[in-house]
């Protein structure tokens, strides 16, 4: 489902990532570890072509990110799911409109929309909550609206960056299991984090990157 091939990326001086490879199979479940400035993001960021690797190559769902014109971009965006340690909700919306905000962009139907939204709020168990402002929830709450949002458009593959970074263990867990259910359901999770004892516990693949190197072990 994704494939990176000795992917280098630097920034100017600084070498991100160093010929690094690893695939992740249709239906994984993948950890992303290292330290602060390993490289984690970037490789989350290469997979959503917002860089593009300096040499290598990157395979999402059989294409070539690097050879994508802006049609395939859109497919790629849609396919691929994506949650940050810090929300991004909009605030003035409420969760609803933050969570079909990306099936707006992309053009539905409004009762695709209305039987989609349900789905998705309810898989992260927040049915009732869908006419609240992100000010009126806890960060947990806050983290399973942004995993509704980017479940919305059934993507193949949920990349999540840190999206435990901010909560305490009690509430990570719960957003673990979340990524676990939307993982039994199909959909291949990458998910990056300093967690250690998160990590520990689930005994899932991990992909342990050391400042832009990876080793497989
Ligand atoms: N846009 C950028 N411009 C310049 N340098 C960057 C950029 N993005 C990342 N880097 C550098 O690349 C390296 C890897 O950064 P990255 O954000 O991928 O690390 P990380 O593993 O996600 O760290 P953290 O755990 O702190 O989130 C760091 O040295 C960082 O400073
Ligand atoms: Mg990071």
């Amino acid at each position: 489902m994704i494939k990176f091939e000795k992917v280098t990326k630097k920034f100017g001086e600084i070498t991100a990532l160093e010929e690094v490879s690893f695939a992740v199979a249709p239906g994984d479940f993948v950890f992303l570890t290292g330290p602060s400035g390993a490289g984690k993001s970037t490789i989350i960021k290469l997979i959503l072509h917002e860089y593009l690797p300096t040499s290598g190559t990157i395979q999402v769902d059989g294409i070539n990110v690097e050879k994508m014109k802006s049609k395939e971009i859109m497919d790629l965006r849609r396919k691929v799911g994506v949650v940050f340690q810090d929300f991004k909700l909009l605030t003035d919306r409420t969760l609803l409109e933050n969570v079909i905000l990306p099936l707006e962009v992309f053009g539905n139907n409004s009762k695709t929309i209305g039987d989609k939204v349900k789905e998705v709020l309810e898989l992260v168990g927040l049915s009732d909550r869908g006419s609240l402002f992100p000010a009126q929830l806890a960060g947990g709450e806050l983290q399973r609206v942004c995993i509704a949002r980017a479940m919305i458009g059934n993507p193949k593959i949920l990349l999540a960056d840190e999206p435990t970074g901010n909560l305490d263990m009690g509430t990570a867990w719960q957003i673990i299991k979340t990524l676990k259910k939307i993982n039994k359901l199909g959909t291949t999770v990458l998910m990056a984090t300093h967690n250690v004892e998160i990590v520990k516990s689930l005994k899932e693949r991990v992909i342990a990157l050391d400042k832009g190197k990876y080793e497989p072990s």
